[in-house]
């Protein structure tokens, strides 16, 4: 008992004494001066209706499918998937992977591909490959906050692009280019967008600007970090994706299966040149994931994913348009946005500060994203917010615009 007592003394003691700061590395300590990762986050009284979260809709979830994969996959290797090395699958899923990219009009050889732990851990390890310190990036505004705080554990040096209903602004991107050539300061060494159904405006860059931004990156020598994870969830027409566009490898592609069957399962991937792929996997090492990898090839073998995407378009369309009919009709005239042709969102410009909204809004039963957190400098996105028509269902979408609505109205 008494030597009980001791060990724990001594144990306190020696933690007390241990000055864990010291240890963190200069790097370390600059990145965490940031804002916590998922501050943006709301917090959601239960009951509320969520019209914040860029979640897959509940009832697409394929529960009872991924629940027969893990069956038969366990049935048929036994202790295999459960291994380090994992299951034979692992190499079929990349096959499988190079099939969807085949219809996205992308043709990539095996050594052009890296599965990853969803599209942020390829951001993460892209950010980790191509940033030092004083590296410029060059990111869209709005953008995908969670890209902003990976970018931002690497460099403070940013240039922001700003984005209309045609996307990214490649006028303004040229002439900041410009500027900044003649001027003697640096450029960019990528720029990172999402010109598909773009979190959080839900804009499609148009076929002439995804020209147009090819040929800046050609002409002042930068890559372009392309983020899909949207770009199956088209309501009428496909993209072509930059990769598809790119002869001389100047993008760096990445995808994921979250928006399309379960982020929970972490699955994304990248297609870039041999040897930027080679130091991707460098430092990638074993940060995967062999058993939900093997259960996702499980799934994939034993679904028709072009009926699924089917499904999932015409649901996602159909939310929608409930959510656009809704804004005609419940919130006041002043506020506007842009109509989606695919994805998760919709980008609402308003006469208030939508931070002080939030409050409101979740005390009288709707959330939603408010619009500073997809901006570097926050103070651009005072007067929007992000609606998400994928997780709530039709008869909350009404009912929430309608709460919104009404908060709108009390501020004007
Ligand atoms: C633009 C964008 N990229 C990447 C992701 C995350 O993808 P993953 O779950 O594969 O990491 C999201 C999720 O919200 C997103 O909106």
């Amino acid at each position: 008992m008494y030597q009980c007592f001791l060990f724990i003394f001594l144990k306190r003691k020696v933690n007390d004494n241990v000055n864990i700061d010291s240890f963190i590395s200069k790097h370390s300590k600059e990145a965490l001066k940031n804002d916590p990762p998922g501050e943006w986050m709301p917090t959601i009284p239960d009951g509320c209706i969520r019209l914040s979260s860029g979640y897959p809709a509940p009832h697409l979830m394929p529960v009872e499918e991924i629940k027969a994969a893990v069956a038969s996959l366990l049935e048929e290797e036994k202790d295999l998937p459960l291994h380090y090395l994992g299951s034979p699958k692992k190499k079929k899923l990349d096959e499988l992977i190079q099939e969807r990219l085949t219809q996205r009009g992308i043709q990539v050889s095996e050594e052009e591909l890296l599965i990853t732990s969803g599209a942020c851990q390829a951001i993460d390890l892209i950010a980790r490959i191509l940033i030092d310190d004083q590296t410029l990036v060059a990111i869209e505004a709005p953008t995908y906050m969670e890209a902003i705080e990976i970018f931002q554990n690497y460099t403070h040096h940013f240039i922001s692009i700003p984005v209309d209903e045609y996307g990214l602004q490649t006028d303004l991107f040229e002439d900041l280019l410009e500027e900044r050539k003649r001027k003697g300061l640096s450029l960019p060494r990528f720029l990172y967008t999402i010109p598909t159904f773009q979190n959080p405006t839900g804009t499609t860059m148009t076929e002439e600007r995804r020209k147009h931004v090819l040929e800046l990156a050609v002409q002042y020598n930068f890559l372009i970090l392309e983020d899909d994870a949207y770009g199956e969830l088209y309501f009428n027409k496909q993209s072509t994706p930059l990769k598809a566009m790119d002869p001389d490898g100047r993008v760096l592609h990445v995808g994921s299966l979250s928006k399309v069957v379960a982020p929970g399962m972490r699955i994304g991937w990248t297609v870039a040149a041999p040897e930027f792929i080679t130091a991707m996997a460098w430092f990638k090492k074993d940060l995967g994931h062999p058993f939900a990898q093997a259960t996702m090839t499980a799934y994939l073998e034993r679904t028709d994913m072009k009926e699924r995407l089917e499904t999932l378009r015409t649901t996602y369309q159909a939310k929608c348009s409930v959510l656009l009919s809704a804004l005609e009709e419940y919130v006041p005239k002043s506020v506007s946005w842009y109509i989606p042709e695919g994805g998760y969102f919709v980008w609402l410009k308003v006469a208030a500060d939508t931070s002080e909204l939030l409050a409101q809004a979740t005390e009288e039963g709707v959330s939603f994203i408010p619009g500073k957190y997809f901006f570097l400098n926050q103070e651009e996105g005072t007067g929007y917010l992000r609606l998400s028509f994928s997780y709530a269902d039709e008869k909350d979408i009404v009912e929430g615009i309608k709460i919104l609505g009404k908060v709108l109205r009390e501020v004007e």
